[in-house]
Formats: C-alpha cells, sequence, structure tokens
C-alpha cells in the first residue's frame, strides 16, 4: 500500500434541512436539519477494505453517498487521492465519477426493470464512453485555439467595459466633489455687513478681523468634467475580433491525431463487454437479454456487483450487499469480493449490519452512531477488544449460539436521541450504563487510548472502561436490574 490515502475524509458534515412548519415560518424560525453526518473524519487506503458498521439510521448510507459524491456535502473536506472532490460538479464530476462505483442497499429498486442486463451492467460505461468523447472534443478545439480565441475576446470586450464604467464613476465624483466643496466654502463666509456690533462695553468697539474665508472654488459644469475625464470607446464585438485575429489553426486532422476520439462503442461491443464482465461476478453469459425481475435476490446482487466493477473503480462502496441473502449465497458473495479485490487491487467502504462480513473481509472497521464515528481500528482491535461501551453494546447485541445465552437479555435501554437536534456532549450518553457528568457537557473527540489495541476512541472514560466485557451488557432474565462493573450509577 501506498503512503497516500485512496479518500480522506476530515469533518465531513450532511445535513437534510426540514421544511418549516407553518407556525415555525410566521414566527421566522430558522429551518431544523437533520444532522445524518456529523463532523466525521476516516480515510480508506488503496486496496484496503474499511468496514461501517453501526444501527439502523446511524448515517452510514449518507456517508457512503457522501464519498461517492451521490450527496454534496454540507460541510468538512472530501479528498479522493489528494485532490479535493467535495466541490466537483459537470462534467468533471461525472468523469471522476469512473474511480468510485457503488452497489446499493437496495438491489431491486436500483435496477431498472425496463432494461435489459446488456443494458444495465453496460450503463457506466456508454456513461463513461459519452464523457471521454466529449472530453476529446474539447481538447481538439482548445487545441485549434478556438476556446482560447473566445476566452480572450470576452476578456476583452469585459476589460473595456470596466474601463469605461470606472470613467464614469470617476466623472460623478469629481462633480459631487466639486459641489461639496462649494457649499463648504459657502459655509465659511464672513457676517453680512451691518450686523449689530457685540453687546456689552462702552467706547469705542474695535472689531475683530474676519477670519479669512477659504477661497470658494469655481462650479465646474458637466463639459467641463467630461473633458477631464475622456471616456473610453466602448468596443464592439466586431472591433475586438479585429483587435484579437484567429492564428494560424493546426487542421483537423492534426488536432484529431493529437486528441484521439476513444474508439466507437457498437451495441455489438458493448455486449460482448458486459458479457466478459457476467462470469468475473459469477453469472451465466447468456442471460445478457433477461430482465431484472427473472434473477434471484442473490442474482440481483451480482448484477448490482458487475455494474459497479465494469469500469474498473479505484474504490467500491458496498451498501449492505449481502442483507437479503441467505447465508450461503452471502458467502458466495464475499468470497467473490475477496478475490475481485485481489485481482483488482480495489478498496472497499464496507456498509453492514453483518459483523460477520466485517470479521471476514475488511482490514479496519469503523463504528458509526448518531451521525458520528465513536471508534475506528483495525478488525481485530475494535472487534476483539471493543473500548467505547456502544461498540461494546453492538457486540454484545448480536445474536450467538451458545446456551448460556438464551436466558440473557440485552440491557442497553433507552431511547435514541433526534438527530434534528442532537444532546450536546456525547450523543451515546442518554442512554450510556457508564455517563458522568462530564459525558453530558463536553464532546468526546477519537483519541487513541494508552493499553487498548491501537484503535481511536470517542469516550471521556475510555480508559476506565476498556476492560470491561461486552458480555457484562447483557443481564440474566431472572435477575434484570443487575449493573455492569464500572457502572456510574
Ligand atoms: N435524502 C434524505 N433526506 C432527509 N433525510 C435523510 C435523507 N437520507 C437519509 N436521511 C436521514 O439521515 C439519517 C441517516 O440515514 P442513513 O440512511 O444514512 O442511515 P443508515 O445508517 O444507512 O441506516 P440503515 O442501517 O437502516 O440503512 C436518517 O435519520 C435518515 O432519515
Ligand atoms: S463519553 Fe461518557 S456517555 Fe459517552 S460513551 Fe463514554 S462514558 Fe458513555
Ligand atoms: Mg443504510
Amino acid at each position: 500500500m501506498t503512503d497516500r490515502p485512496l479518500v480522506e475524509v476530515s469533518n465531513l458534515e450532511k445535513h437534510f434541512p426540514l421544511t418549516r412548519t407553518a407556525t415555525e415560518y410566521f414566527r421566522g424560525q430558522a429551518r431544523r436539519a437533520i444532522h445524518a453526518v456529523d463532523g466525521v473524519t476516516v480515510t480508506v487506503a488503496p486496496g484496503e477494505t474499511v468496514g461501517l458498521i453501526g444501527e439502523s439510521g446511524s448515517g452510514k448510507t449518507t456517508l457512503g453517498w457522501l464519498v461517492a459524491r451521490l450527496h454534496d456535502p454540507t460541510g468538512g473536506s472530501l479528498k479522493f487521492e489528494g485532490r479535493d472532490i467535495a466541490k466537483l460538479e459537470g462534467d468533471e464530476l461525472r468523469y471522476w465519477r469512473r474511480n468510485v462505483q457503488v452497489v446499493f442497499q437496495d438491489p431491486v429498486g436500483s435496477l431498472d426493470p425496463r432494461l435489459k442486463v446488456w443494458q444495465i451492467v453496460g450503463e457506466p460505461v456508454r456513461a463513461q464512453y459519452v464523457m471521454e468523447r466529449r472530453f476529446a472534443t474539447q481538447a481538439r478545439a482548445r487545441f485549434r485555439g478556438r476556446l482560447d480565441q473566445k476566452e480572450e475576446r470576452a476578456r476583452r470586450l469585459q476589460w473595456n467595459r470596466y474601463l469605461r464604467d470606472r470613467a464614469r464613476y470617476e466623472r460623478w465624483y469629481r462633480r459631487r466633489a466639486n459641489a461639496r466643496a462649494i457649499r463648504a466654502a459657502g459655509r465659511g463666509k464672513p457676517p453680512q455687513s451691518g450686523a449689530a456690533p457685540p453687546a456689552g462695553g462702552s467706547g469705542t468697539v474695535i472689531p475683530e478681523a474676519p477670519a479669512p474665508s477659504p477661497p470658494v472654488p469655481a462650479r465646474l459644469t458637466k463639459q467641463e468634467v467630461e473633458a477631464m475625464v475622456p471616456l473610453p470607446p466602448l468596443l464592439t464585438r466586431r472591433e475586438v475580433r479585429r483587435q484579437v485575429p484567429l492564428p494560424r489553426k493546426p487542421s483537423r486532422k492534426q488536432a484529431r491525431a493529437r486528441f484521439p476520439a476513444p474508439p466507437r462503442l457498437t451495441k455489438l461491443k458493448l455486449r460482448n463487454r458486459v458479457q466478459a464482465m457476467l462470469p468475473t461476478v459469477g453469472l451465466p453469459v447468456d442471460c445478457l437479454d433477461q430482465y431484472p425481475h427473472e434473477f434471484s435476490g442473490g442474482g440481483r446482487q451480482r448484477l448490482s456487483l458487475a455494474r459497479a466493477f465494469i469500469v474498473d473503480p479505484k474504490l467500491v462502496v458496498l451498501d449492505e450487499p449481502t442483507s437479503a441473502l441467505d447465508v450461503a449465497v452471502q458467502a458466495q458473495i464475499l468470497n467473490r469480493l475477496v478475490e475481485l479485490q485481489r485481482e483488482r487491487r480495489v478498496a472497499y467502504l464496507l456498509i453492514t449490519h453483518n459483523v460477520a462480513a466485517v470479521r471476514y473481509v475488511a482490514d479496519r472497521v469503523a463504528v458509526m452512531y448518531l451521525g458520528q464515528i465513536v471508534e475506528v481500528g483495525t478488525v481485530h482491535g475494535v472487534l476483539e477488544h471493543p473500548v467505547h461501551p456502544y461498540t461494546k453494546a453492538l457486540l454484545a447485541a448480536l445474536p450467538v449460539a451458545d446456551a448460556r445465552r438464551r436466558r440473557m437479555r440485552f440491557r442497553i435501554g433507552g431511547d435514541v436521541p433526534s438527530l434534528v437536534s442532537p444532546p450536546p456532549g456525547c450523543r451515546f450518553a442518554p442512554r450510556c450504563p457508564f455517563v458522568v457528568d462530564r459525558c453530558r457537557a463536553e464532546d468526546p473527540r477519537l483519541r487513541v487510548v494508552p493499553g487498548a489495541s491501537g484503535q481511536q476512541v470517542a469516550c471521556h472514560r475510555a480508559e476506565d472502561v476498556q476492560d470491561i466485557a461486552p458480555e457484562s451488557l447483557l443481564t440474566s432474565v431472572d435477575e434484570p436490574h443487575a449493573a455492569p462493573p464500572g457502572t456510574a450509577s
């Protein structure tokens, strides 16, 4: 693996604004928002698999969609191979998308029922072909000087208009300054002759000499000001075109040789390419003309995989790729994913509720709770020695084939706080059995905990709770009020 991460997400935010109620509208209250992703920092290295686990509604899918730029981030930075992609748009964004593909959470909804297999799987290839053609055309046009000339002419026209506006402003300013100076000089005039002498005193009063008044400036006429500040002529488009003559253009043939268009993508070529892709994901080659409803759940998931892998992406966001499948098919899909990763050195962001799948496929794992990452580290560290109380609770809640667990119940209760107005401090505080006052006041930051397995944890009491086993968050149905060791209350 290279040092530079493939994906660098830093303090990423996605807030979905809510529609205001009539009362809120008339009271002039600000729009509230769902804080689906709030200050997430995570990286994915080339060829690495990062698992993303957490309970329903914690923002896993939203984070995956942000990384694939299917959502625009509200804040934070999003880099792909060191390039900031948070602000990409238009053709550039469409072209960049070949790097990141998504296998969606709902395979039925993500496959168009009116399209055949070759059309569905070939869609990204066609989209990329269109973009490559467009970029080649633009590059040829630029090479032949057309775009550059247009830009230069537009610049000249704009500059000329700016000079004219500036001269107009200068004229207006001079006239105003002149009028002001005249008014100011008028206020400083000496008193009129025949005014009464100052009262009091007797005898001859020698009046004080009047202060010398400032000279009254001459009133400038409009014509005089215009003569002082001449207006530059407003250039017409034709004049600009004459000023910026087109240089001798390279011929179309030369441009085509320099920037060749991608080879034409015919229907036959596209079908052949899709046909070559299908066995890679375990689908038969003769299903090109079938519709998605003719496939089983596993078949549809494989179709989604084929569509994602056909453009050789560098990162695939796998959103619950095995959630609708039985255990045997899950294993087949996971095996196929591992093989594909080995062959193509693609990175995965694996979003799932299936901790076993993460254990099997992932290199690192991040745990999300209410739009934030609460623990991130190696699979061994996070899943074998969890430190954050929420990770412990998540692992304790997993069904395990153990006869002793039959009479055990999960004891983390309480309501999940609203994402519209998340509580201050730690978001897990309302449900955490280890909560202390500091947790409700101060937002815990991700940090490496001494003595843990190297993972980063966002918990104030990480040192105190790291040795508590997840099973202690279970309680026997016979003793419902047993408290785990280290509990605050
Ligand atoms: N387009 C949207 N508009 C408004 N709110 C949204 C939108 N997409 C997601 N949300 C909200 O963001 C929150 C996180 O949703 P998300 O789908 O990312 O959760 P998740 O962790 O993937 O859940 P699950 O495990 O059930 O798939 C939810 O409260 C959801 O209602
Ligand atoms: S910071 Fe406090 S409330 Fe949050 S998980 Fe840690 S102990 Fe529990
Ligand atoms: Mg989801």
